[in-house]
């Protein structure tokens, strides 16, 4: 019997080839497990009224963790008028499957990590910082994203139903609404607890202490978001504490896009919510070569779902053409989450000696290379 159950959600367009190119890893490496192919996506939506069908959440029940390659998500309009006939007008709604596999699972950390490669043409140029032998500094910064809570939380209406807008009038800046007709008002909470808020924080923290980094900075914008900023960032500041070696800063989510972009190699581990932490890890990302160098980790007390950061790309869909070293280094974030710590290591540097050879590079990186050619010429190092 293999060691390990590995759910494998291609998912949608792109999802496919950057696992296929995974797979190639992972089975010249001898990874030793077995694989559970999961439906999920649109296609299940459109034909099934569900991305995330009742018998993949009961698959994924009896594995070790998941992997999973991407997923078209559409808003609700657009949703609705792809339904296959027979499913039309039955009051499905569309909920992005991926975020229904991190609320269903309880994983409540994004992990993210954005590092600059040496030798990526596409890493930032900006204020390019260099160390006293003249070297670059790298990027490397880690985005721990609060993952089930904020305004993904899917509390939301249109139309502003009576009994809703009843239970808010206490507050009496909801006048104008009524005012403006409950039928032209549309409402998304964000709704954040003290659990979910200082769970992230001490993610955030025990990660940074066990790899030696220095500093934690929240980014927030408690001086609007009153109420749930103001609650993240007591939860931060409590949490902090025990941790007096670490330096703990606080920015606002506004601040931090133009901070991160004059001086990123300042940033070492960044704690968010929900929302702020995907902006957040977007924008990092774009600073180390963008999409198709960010892997993420959905993380949860005893399941995991890796999954690069990027989007199904349609127009790529079965084209072998992009660049599959996030799906790779997501991988890498399955080994380290697994303590298959010789692996994770051998995968990280065959990535980054691909990236630095130059000679296999996908179209981003100005290259011809097919998304395949890339796998293998990473399989070839890390089996080397
Ligand atoms: C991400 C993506 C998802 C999100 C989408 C696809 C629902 O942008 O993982 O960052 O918003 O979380
Ligand atoms: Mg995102």
């Amino acid at each position: 019997m293999a060691k390990y159950r590995i759910a494998w959600m291609s998912g949608d367009g792109v999802g496919n080839d950057v696992m296929e190119a995974a797979r190639i890893v992972l089975d010249r490496m001898k990874f030793d497990a077995e694989y559970v192919p999961c439906d999920i996506g649109w296609k299940f939506w459109c034909t099934e009224g569900n991305a995330l069908p009742d018998r993949t959440v009961k698959a994924l029940k009896e594995t070790t963790c998941g992997l999973f390659g991407a997923i078209t998500s559409k808003p609700q309009d657009k949703a609705k008028e792809e339904l296959s006939p027979e499913l039309k007008g039955k009051g499905l709604s569309y909920f992005s499957p991926i975020v229904g596999l991190r609320q269903l699972f309880h994983l409540h950390t994004n992990m993210r990590p954005c590092k600059s490669y040496p030798g990526n043409p596409l890493n930032y140029r900006g204020n390019k910082i260099t160390n006293p032998s003249g070297e670059d500094v790298p990027i490397d910064q880690v985005v721990f994203r609060e993952n089930t809570e904020g305004m993904y939380g899917g509390v939301e209406f249109f139309p502003l139903p009576e009994s809703v807008y009843t239970a808010l009038c206490a507050n009496p800046k909801m006048k104008k609404w009524k005012d403006k007709g409950l039928e032209n008002v549309a409402l998304s909470t964000r709704i954040m607890s003290v659990q979910g808020c200082t769970n992230i924080c001490k993610e955030a923290f025990e990660y940074a202490k066990k790899t030696g980094r220095k500093r934690v900075t929240l980014i927030e914008k408690p001086n609007v978001l009153r109420e749930t900023g103001g609650l993240m960032t007591r939860c931060f500041r409590d949490v902090a504490k025990g941790y007096p070696d670490i330096w703990s800063d606080e920015v606002n989510i506004d601040a931090i896009c133009m901070w991160m972009f004059k001086n990123p190699q300042d940033y070492s581990v960044l704690v968010a919510e929900n929302m702020f932490g995907d902006i957040v890890s977007d924008l990092c990302a774009g600073l180390v070569g963008g999409l198709g160098f960010a892997p993420s980790a959905n993380l949860g007390d005893n399941y995991a779902v890796f999954e690069p950061t990027h989007g199904s790309a349609p127009k790529y869909a079965g084209q072998y053409k992009v660049n599959p070293i996030a799906m790779l280094l997501t991988v890498k974030l399955m080994f380290d989450w697994l303590k298959e710590n010789e692996m994770a290591k051998r995968l990280e540097s065959a990535i980054a000696r691909v990236i630095a050879d130059g000679k296999v590079r996908t179209y981003d990186m100005g290259g011809n290379a097919s998304t395949l050619d890339v796998a293998k010429a990473i399989a070839d190092y890390a089996t080397a």
